[in-house]
Parts: C-alpha cells; structure tokens; sequence
C-alpha cells in the first residue's frame, strides 16, 4: 500500500513534484541533483528505521536537508504519525521546492528553511540538532561544484568532522558529513545516495565515517536489474546508522535485491573486514550480486602479464576517422593513414584477421588520420590532405580540447597494433561477460572504447615465438567470469558497467598460469622487482 491512498496531501505533492519536475529540462535538474524519493520507497525506509528507533526514541525531532516538496517527511508522518513527531524541519535551496513543501506540510508541523544546507548548517542559529534524518541529498557531481564552493565545504567538513575530503566527492558527500555533525548524538539516519561511494578513491571520507565514528546498522544495494525504479535510482544504496561509536565487535548487515524488506541476498560484515575492503558493491558475497570479487587477490594478475591501456583519444572520430575507399578518393597519401577499428557497436568478430596492408578484413575498413609533419609542409607537399585538413575549421574541430593542445593538431596518440583488446563498457548480468574480448590479427588500433593490451614479459615472448598460442589466451581472456569483470569494474545508472586499465589489471590471471606454468616464475620475478 502508497502512502497516498493513508493521504491526501501526500496526492497533492506527487501532483506537485511531477508538474514542478516537468518545467525543468534533464540538465538543470542534473545540475543541482533534482530527484525525487519515489514515495514507496521513502515509506519503505522509514519503516525499517521505525524498527530501530521504537524504544530507543519517542519524541522524534524530523530533518530532511534538501527537502524538495517533501517525499521524506510525508512518509515520516505515515509511518511515526503526527503525535510523535516532537518537531519537523526540512532545509531546500531551490525556492520554487521550499514554497510547494511549505504550502503542503506547514500545517503538519515541518518548519521550512530556504537556503543552502552547506551555509545554513554552518550558521550558528541554525535549527536545533535532530536526532532523525532522513535524506536523498543532491547528487550534483564535483566538476558541477564551483572550486571556491568546493574549497569552502571541504575546510567546513574538516572544521566539523575533522575529516579530509578529496576534491573528487559529489555534494552528497559534503551533506552526509555535516548533516551527521549536526545531529543529535544518539539519533538516527537513512540516506538515499549513490553507490559510487562504496568502491572508488573519494569515498575513502564516507568510509571512514561510517566505520568508525557511526555505527552503520545497515547497508542496502538496489538490484541494477530491478525496473522498480528510474534509472536515477538503480546504483543507489539505502545506509541507515545509528550516531553513537561503533561497538567493539560491531557487524554491518550488507543487503541487496529490489525491496528493503525482502532482499535476496544478506551477509553480516564485520567491520575489521570492512575497513580493509577497497570495495564495499562485493557485499553481500552472494548469486545474484552482480559485484562478486574475483577469486585470488594474491596471485598473479592480468596486469602482471599485460601491459593495458586505454585506445587512443582523436579528439573527433568523425573528423579523424574515415573509410579506406573516402581516403583513397580524396587521394590522402597512405603513410598518414593507420588502420583503426570501429567502434564496438559496429564490430561483430571477435577474433579480426588481416588484409595483405593490415587492415582487418571487415566491411567499411577504416582508418585515422596521424601526421607529425608541421602545417607548412603538409600545406607545401600533401596538397589532398590539407585540403581535407582546411575543413576542420569549419566544423569547429579545432576547438575541442584534446585537438587544441595537440601539435601538430593531426598528430595522434602513438600506439602499436595490441594483440588483444577488450571493449571499455557494456551490459551484461550473471554469467555474461560485460566486456567483450578481441583477438586482433591486423595492424588495427583501437580508440578509446576500447582497452587495449599487451602481453609483456614471458607471455609477449610466447606470443612471439608461437603466434598460434594467440588463440588460447583469447579463450582464457574469454573465461573470465562477469562476475569479476563486473566486481573490478564500476556500474552506472541503468546498469551499465565500464571497466578502466588498472581495473581489468587487477583480476585474476590464475587461469594462465595453470595452463603455462613457466609463467608463474616470471610472474614472480616481476613482483619482485616491481612490487
Ligand atoms: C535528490 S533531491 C531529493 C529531494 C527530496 N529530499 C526527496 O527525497 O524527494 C535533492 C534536493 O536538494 C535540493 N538542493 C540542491 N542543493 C541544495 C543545497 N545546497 N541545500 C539544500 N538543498 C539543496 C534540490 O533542489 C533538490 O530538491
């Protein structure tokens, strides 16, 4: 049952925030991290948090620090009632919010403060100290945030929290840390925020947080394959803790599924086991986690036999990137043309093999334009090709980024052809792998949607004496399990999976080993001197 139909103003506001999110384009509500709680869910929330408080708290004092029109409060009132809730205060920027929440639920009892959170919260008559939050703060990313904005929250986090932020944490962060500073001891919290956090570098403040100034009670990852919700939700988790110090042998209960209540999969984590986890998505280790961590952390890896990197970046493929048969027409001279693959979508093989010029054997061949001869002498002797060049002015190529650094603006990213490649993002759940793996027989490089690697060491040696050995490290690439792949990678909103070099370096490389057991002490060796 929606808290809609227990009511009627909770009707209104749905009407409300619909109306209100349909006169803003996609960017501007991205911009300042405009997405509603579906109710349901905040209801669902604040009945699992009711779980906790029950003896614990019988005067709740209600805050929401970026309000919207109300979606958390509302199911506050649904799920403690009115009587209960001692006082009520949301916070929100956005005027046109603050009005609807104000007009809705001032006769509830929520006080409205119109403001920026990050300001008010700093100010010393700031609202009395909750001690329930409930929250689905803007997730506005850091290259949104303005440097003095940024530089400001992280001296005012440091001055509250004495936690360091890195400059890399969306807005989210900021609010989770001061929010937390500002509440009650004792209270309680549910954050709605994006699972990011859980395995990348910046999220390191939030961790520490969480494990050692917070007792986290509870963890829950949405399930990617859930059409529950909008895509704005599907890589968000649910974190409720408690703000008192973690006791000694504290557990987290990890969760994971489409619903709070009935997850399919849970595990108790400890947090000595937490703390020394680079990524939290692992948890719960179950079937259905899309996360799984991949078998042995110790052994060898694919970094240990690969050398990978990204493909090149031309700053404009539709510029830099033509078909064989345009080049030719246009007569640009064939030293300045490298082979190129197109772009995953458009490459169904797996394994590419070669023409006589080594071009892969694929219809429409394509090539890139890579020239290191300065302007004036292409303009002198390569009469085809400046001409072709001239038309980049138009077309505003220069402009770019990447292009206006570049000198001669034509030069490319210098790579050799990699022997195997793997595609940069992708879809896929269970078993299937997310990224695609390609066996390259042809002088081709890739772009940028593609990884490309490298066999290096006694593997490039192998390669290099026994060509047809190519074959069985393609098919040991292609038994990696999606479930590693996608437990190195990152997922997105709408379950999409991009994976980056040091990722893919980091799994397991077991598989080679056992099949080349030679390879193990060279994979030693390289630890050694390296490592
Ligand atoms: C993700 S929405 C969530 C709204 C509401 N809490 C809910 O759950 O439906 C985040 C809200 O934060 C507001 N906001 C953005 N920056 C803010 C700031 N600096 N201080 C307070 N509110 C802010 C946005 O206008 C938006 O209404």
């Amino acid at each position: 049952m929606t808290a809609h139909h227990e009511n009627p103003v909770e009707a209104r506001r749905q009407a409300i925030q619909e109306e209100i999110d349909a006169r803003r384009s996609g960017a501007e509500r991205n911009r300042f991290g405009q997405f509603a709680t579906p109710n349901s869910l905040a209801v669902e929330i604040a009945r699992y948090v009711a779980t906790l408080l029950d003896r614990k708290c019988d005067r709740i004092r209600f805050a929401d620090p970026s309000i919207g029109s109300g979606s958390f409060f509302s199911a506050a009132l649904n799920v403690f009632g009115r009587e209960r809730i001692a006082s009520a205060v949301g916070i929100e920027l956005d005027p046109v919010f603050c009005d609807a929440a104000r007009d809705l639920w001032a006769d509830a009892g929520l006080d409205l403060v119109c403001g920026d959170f990050t300001t008010i919260v700093a100010s010393p008559s700031r609202p009395r100290a909750p001690n329930l939050i409930l929250a689905n703060p803007p997730y506005v990313r850091h290259h949104h945030l303005k440097r003095e904005y940024k530089e400001r929250l992280q001296a005012l986090t440091y001055h509250m929290t004495g936690i360091e932020v890195s400059g890399l944490a969306g807005l989210y962060v900021y609010f989770l840390l001061l929010a937390t500073a500002w509440m009650e001891e004792g209270g309680f919290a549910a954050w709605l925020i994006p699972s990011e956090f859980m395995d990348v570098n910046y999220g390191a403040a939030l961790k520490r947080l969480l494990t050692e100034r917070v007792t986290l009670v509870r963890v829950h990852r949405f399930d990617a394959e859930d059409v529950q919700f909008s895509d704005a939700l599907v890589s968000s988790v649910v974190l409720v803790f408690h703000k008192a110090p973690p006791p000694r042998e504290h557990t987290v209960e990890f969760t994971f599924g489409s619903m709070l209540v009935q997850p399919h999969a849970r595990e108790a984590v400890t947090l000595d086991r937490l703390r020394d986890s680079r990524k939290w998505t692992v948890y719960p280790e179950h079937a259905r986690n899309d996360r799984r961590r991949s078998t042995n952390r110790e052994g060898p890896t694919l970094g240990d036999l690969f050398r990978i990197q990204r493909g090149i970046a031309t700053g404009s493929n539709k510029f830099f990137v033509l078909e064989r048969a345009d080049a030719a027409r246009r007569g640009l001279p064939k030293k300045f043309l490298r082979p190129i693959l197109p772009s995953p979508r458009h490459l169904q093989a797996t394994v590419v093999d070669a023409d006589e010029d080594g071009y892969p054997l694929i219809h429409p061949q394509l090539c890139v334009i890579d020239c290191e001869l300065p302007e004036h002498v292409v303009e002198a002797k390569y009469p085809a090709l400046w001409a072709y060049l001239q038309t980049a002015e138009a077309l505003g190529i220069k402009d770019g980024y990447l292009v206006g650094k570049r000198v001669p603006w034509y030069k490319q990213e210098q790579r050799l052809p990699p022997p195997f490649l793997c595609t940069y993002m992708g879809r896929g759940a269970e078993e299937k792998q997310p990224f695609r793996f390609i066996w390259n027989r042809s002088a081709a490089i890739g772009t940028n949607l593609y990884l490309m690697l490298y066999p290096q060491g006694s593997l490039a040696t192998k390669l290099r004496l026994q060509p047809e050995c190519g074959a069985a490290i393609h098919e040991l690439l292609r038994c990696v399990t999606g479930h590693e792949l996608r437990g190195e990678g990152r997922v997105y909103g709408g379950g999409l999976n991009k994976i980056e070099p040091s990722e893919l370096g980091r799994i397991s490389a077991a598989s080679f080993v056992e099949r080349w057991p030679k390879l193990k002490s060279a994979v030693q060796r390289q630890v050694e001197l390296f490592g």
